[in-house]
């Protein structure tokens, strides 16, 4: 046995901040899974991991929207998510979080050692403090006095009454947007990564694959969107990027630095170190070293993410970790593009996603369907370019591929088998004339269809080293349709009339095509994989069995031997109906209704156009229907120094006598217009919920009708 290849595998950390969907899956965790699992078929030496990424702004805002704590956010996605990937089967040696102690110091440790070596620059500035809301704020969220017109509105960054452009510091009496309290002026130092420093190694090493003059990988291994994206990264310049931020939630950076207080590390420098520290947890776990992994050349370290994050693992992460000096850097970045669902954009906002943790819920107890799911996904892969899962073509998946070609052959095989020999298997001739699988009346032998069997295993290994899942899902698919075309060549339900001899060799083809189909299927479909050997009565394909099946089929000594006894087969997977994909979309788009669509925003106005309104408090006086206008109401409503008559159109939604004496807000300098006859002088203000329903914009009791609203 040749010395073990050693690979570091990681798939991206997803932001426990919510469910997976299956475009996270097909993005950058079933093709991780496919390249790892046939990885340790081969026997190599493999460590996978993975874990939740718990800080950042996608964090702190779901905490906001919920009402709730950064960590109970955490908390509940990460088991959830932890417990999905477990469900459908992606298999990694370690799920840790970037929440935990072990990764605070990892990524405090590595900051310390490149800002010892000086490779941060620091920069202060001086910014204001919200001291209640307990952030420095961005000029947007400052408002004070103007210095040069004395405008009481003025912005931090713009005094809209004078126009002149201002900095926060400039303003007289500063308050806080956000609090409406106070600010302190405070000064603030932050960390920044100098790239552009770094060009000059980063781009042979992208470019030519060549690090420090030494031959690193081999660039043409790279797919072509990913290589793209670096260069024009690169062709754009590469500047200063800050690694901390002024925020409460993430890793500190660390106290012993000067201006490090309330600081965090920026979550794309934290993050990616959770691929060292879950690598730590695990060899902590299981009395490894993790710095073989990490630090040894000979490791193949491969990053599997989503296209969003390729500058992030292409550029900043390689940099940190050349610049921190004792790292590997990736071999490879095997990004996939983005899977639309139905024609349209996943988005988790609108609820336009299938989402695997309901998938794996719904189907627990059809371990059929939990792998049409995953064979679907590779099929459809976004490798290259942006691909789309649609129901339609899940059903066409598994009925011609899984159902018409795989299980209808094993369970032809099967019945075959039981019916000529009881279950058993077969012995075979390698002098015996046979008619070939691959084409319509010629012969063939024993050898020459073992060898086709072996010529897809081989390319199946072969694409899946490239990377090219989709394409190494279909020499699986061959394997099945030559064992297809075999029975139907062969006919041994007519040959074992004439034939037994010839009939046995055939059908001990046809075995050794289940079993190679068992072995092929572990990386894609495990679960499928576990039940066939159930069948073929053998133990789950284990580490070395492909290996060792293609070495035993050349010897004419397979690994399933003659005499050897099978069980009793059933369907592995049966039809999908139409009427199961209608209700799958059916259950899709009443998702979507449910959820509540945003009215996009508007396009910016200036302070000016808004100043421009006149908004007056008012009150109704009077109401009563407009004659044959279902929605129309004709009002009078108080200005205090005037009554004016308006047509509003809230029929639907009140009647007249509820709403007099009501208190409103009116736009009173609209321009008159004519509305089924009656003139309407202003208009007045409502706000509107998702369903379209209408509902006042009141001032509160007490205020004087005619004053300005602002
Ligand atoms: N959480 C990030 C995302 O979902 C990915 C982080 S990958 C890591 O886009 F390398 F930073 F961990
Ligand atoms: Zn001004």
């Amino acid at each position: 046995m040749t010395k073990p290849k050693r690979y570091l595998v990681t798939s991206a950390l997803p932001y426990a901040n919510g469910p997976l969907h299956i475009g996270h899956l097909a993005g950058a965790y079933l093709p991780a899974d496919i390249f790892v699992r046939f990885l340790r078929m081969k026997g190599e030496d493999v460590v996978f991991v993975c874990g939740s990424d718990e800080h950042g702004a996608a964090i702190t805002l779901r905490a906001k929207s919920e009402g709730i704590e950064p960590q109970d956010v955490v908390d509940k996605y990460d088991a959830l998510i932890k417990e999905t990937f477990e469900k459908v089967g992606v298999a990694f040696d370690i799920y840790h979080r970037t929440s935990s102690e072990l990764h605070h110091e990892t990524a405090q440790d590595f900051f310390r050692v490149l800002n010892d070596k000086g490779e941060f620059e620091k920069k202060t500035s001086e910014q204001y403090y919200d001291p209640e809301a307990k952030q420095f704020l961005a000029d947007r969220y400052i408002t004070g006095t103007c210095p040069k017109c004395g405008h009481e509105e003025a912005y931090g960054d713009q005094c809209e009454n004078c126009g002149s452009t201002l900095s926060p510091t400039d303003l007289i009496n500063p308050k806080s947007k956000l609090s409406g309290g106070t600010l302190e002026l405070k000064q603030t130092t932050h960390w920044y990564l100098p790239m552009d420093k770094y060009e000059e190694w980063l781009r042979p090493w992208i470019v030519d694959g060549k690090l420090d003059g030494e031959e690193h990988h081999d660039p043409k291994e790279w797919k072509q969107h990913v290589l793209g994206q670096c260069k024009s990264w690169l062709d754009g310049g590469l500047q200063a990027r800050a690694m901390t931020r002024d925020l409460s939630w993430g890793v500190d950076v660390p106290q012993e630095l000067e201006g490090s207080e309330g600081k965090k590390l920026y979550v794309w420098l934290d993050a990616p170190i959770g691929y060292i520290s879950a690598t730590k947890q695990w060899a902590k776990d299981k009395g490894k070293d993790w710095e073989t992994y990490w630090k040894d050349e000979e490791t193949e370290l491969v990053h599997f993410i989503g296209k969003d994050n390729i500058v992030f693992h292409c550029i900043i992460f390689p940099i940190m970790l050349k610049a921190h000096g004792e790292y590997v850097l990736p071999k490879n970045v095997p990004a996939n593009q983005f899977l639309n669902l139905e024609s349209k954009k996943i988005s988790t906002s609108r609820n336009w996603a299938i989402w695997v943790h309901e998938f794996v819920e719904e189907f627990k107890d059809r371990p059929d369907l939990l792998d049409t799911l995953r064979y679907y996904m590779i099929a459809t892969m976004p490798e290259n370019k942006d691909s789309e899962f649609t129901w339609k073509g899940f059903q066409e998946a598994n009925n011609s591929d899984l159902k018409g070609k795989l299980a209808n052959f094993v369970h032809r095989v099967f019945v075959l088998s039981h019916k000529f020999w009881n279950g058993e298997v077969p012995s075979f001739n390698t002098e015996l004339e046979i008619a070939c699988s691959a084409e319509v009346d010629k012969t063939s032998t024993y050898a020459k269809e073992t060898d086709e069997i072996l010529f897809h295993l081989e390319r199946l290994s072969n694409f899946i080293k490239k990377y090219e899942f989709r394409s190494a899902l279909k020499e699986f698919i061959r394997i099945a349709e030559l064992g297809n075309r075999s029975l139907q060549n062969n006919a041994p339900w007519a040959l074992i009339k004439t034939d037994e001899e010839a009939t046995k060799t055939v059908m001990n083809v046809n075995l050794q095509i289940v079993v190679a189909l068992s072995i092929a299927a572990k990386p894609f479909i495990p679960g499928t994989s576990d039940r066939m050997r159930s069948l073929l009565n053998l133990p789950e394909v284990q580490v070395g069995d492909l290996d060792k099946f293609i070495k035993d089929l050349k010897s004419y000594s397979p690994t399933l031997s003659s005499g050897h006894t099978l069980n009793k087969s059933y369907h592995l997977f049966t039809d999908l109906k139409d009427d199961w994909v209608a209700s799958q979309i059916q259950k899709l788009e009443d998702s979507q209704e449910t959820a509540i669509e945003y009215p996009e925003l508007k396009e910016e106005a200036t302070f000016d156009d808004f100043q421009k309104m006149d908004l007056r408090t008012a009150t109704i006086l009077t109401a009563e229907k407009v004659k044959k206008a279902k929605k129309l109401l004709k009002l009078t409503v108080d200005l205090g120094f005037e009554q004016r008559t308006v047509v509003s159109g809230i029929a639907e939604y009140y009647s007249p006598e509820d709403i007099i004496g009501k208190k409103v807000v009116l736009l009173a300098n609209l321009a008159p217009r004519k509305i089924r006859g009656v003139e309407s002088q202003g208009m007045i203000l409502m706000a509107e919920n998702e369903k379209g329903e209408l509902g006042f914009v009141s001032p509160t009791v007490g205020m004087t009708n005619g004053f300005t609203v602002r």
